[in-house]
């Protein structure tokens, strides 16, 4: 999904850059109506970044909150509808525990830090994950950014916590379970039962999913939304990505020719119309 018109979105990033400058000059070659609706972003290297400068892994974490700022407010003004950021995975509790608080140390204070811009700037917050797990602190933190900021209309801002494309699908489909419980009788589930019901839902799927740190792996992140995903990755360590590199990925992404498995000069969306009726049964339970 992209914006049907970014023109004013564009003149506002425009307007932000300082004319002349790298950001302004790249952000002109872009076409306005082809920014991504939905970008992901898988913030990987920030152990490597700290590593190289032979600082603690902690140092690399705290370095990565400055992209995640400049990040959040470029997408904002480019028009953006969703963010989601990558930020701690299922699998991310085996690190050590003392690098699992200092992130739960920066997120609370990014989100104190941080609510009154979000707020300014329209942003609503929300996560994806099984943040139940998470430190009582934390979730309150997490609480009062949802809340305040569930009226605003302006990007979607969705930060993975405690995080795993495999659990959310588990999720969907225990879900969709229950309800056939309930409603005691047979159930077809279709690709669009589950697409509704994953965490990401109201931001349709990711156009681009950008990762950093020049693993090419998925990690689990999004399995199910990534189908059709164009993909973008990056040398750079998170901590050093930065605006300029946000728009090297939008440039690459617009030379893109989205096909979503038809051809070239047919409509750049997903193709449903001709999908013949037994596509959608994945799973038939019968009671
Ligand atoms: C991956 O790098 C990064 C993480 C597991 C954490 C991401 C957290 C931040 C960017 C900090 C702040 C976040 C917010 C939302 C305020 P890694 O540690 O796996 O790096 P490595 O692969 O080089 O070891």
């Amino acid at each position: 999904m992209e914006q049907a018109s970014g023109s004013k979105a564009m003149q506002d990033f425009l307007e932000w850059a300082a004319p002349g400058s790298v950001e302004w000059r790249m952000a002109r070659e872009l076409s306005p109506d082809r920014i991504p609706g939905h970008i992901a972003v898988i913030m990987d290297g920030n152990g490597r970044w700290a590593k190289q400068r032979r600082l603690p892994r902690a140092a690399g974490h705290g370095a990565g909150v400055k992209p995640v700022r400049e990040i959040i407010e470029a997408c904002c003004r480019l028009g953006v509808e969703t963010l989601t950021l990558y930020a701690f995975s299922v699998e991310n509790w085996k690190r050590p525990l003392a690098e699992i608080e200092t992130l739960w140390t920066l997120l609370r204070k990014y989100l104190r830090q941080e609510l009154p811009d979000l707020k300014a700037n329209g942003v609503r917050f929300q996560t994806i994950g099984q943040t139940d797990a998470l430190p009582r602190s934390v979730c309150r933190e997490i609480d009062r950014a949802i809340m305040e900021t569930a009226a605003n209309d302006g990007m979607r801002l969705n930060i993975a916590l405690n995080y795993s494309g495999r659990a959310e699908i588990v999720d969907v489909v225990n879900d969709l379970l229950r309800q056939a419980h309930r409603c005691d009788q047979s159930l077809q589930v279709s690709e669009r039962d589950l697409s509704e019901r994953m965490y990401t839902a109201s931001g349709g799927d990711p156009d681009l999913l950008i990762r950093t740190s020049g693993e090419f792996r998925v990690s689990n992140f999004l399995l199910w939304q990534i189908a059709y995903s164009e993909i973008w990755v990056t040398e750079r360590y998170w901590p050093d990505f930065r605006t300029t590199d946000l728009l090297e990925a939008l440039l690459v992404y617009q030379k893109r020719n989205r096909r979503f498995g038809g051809l070239p000069d047919q409509s750049p969306e997903p193709l449903t119309a001709n999908v013949p009726a037994t596509n959608g049964k994945l799973l038939a339970v019968n009671k």
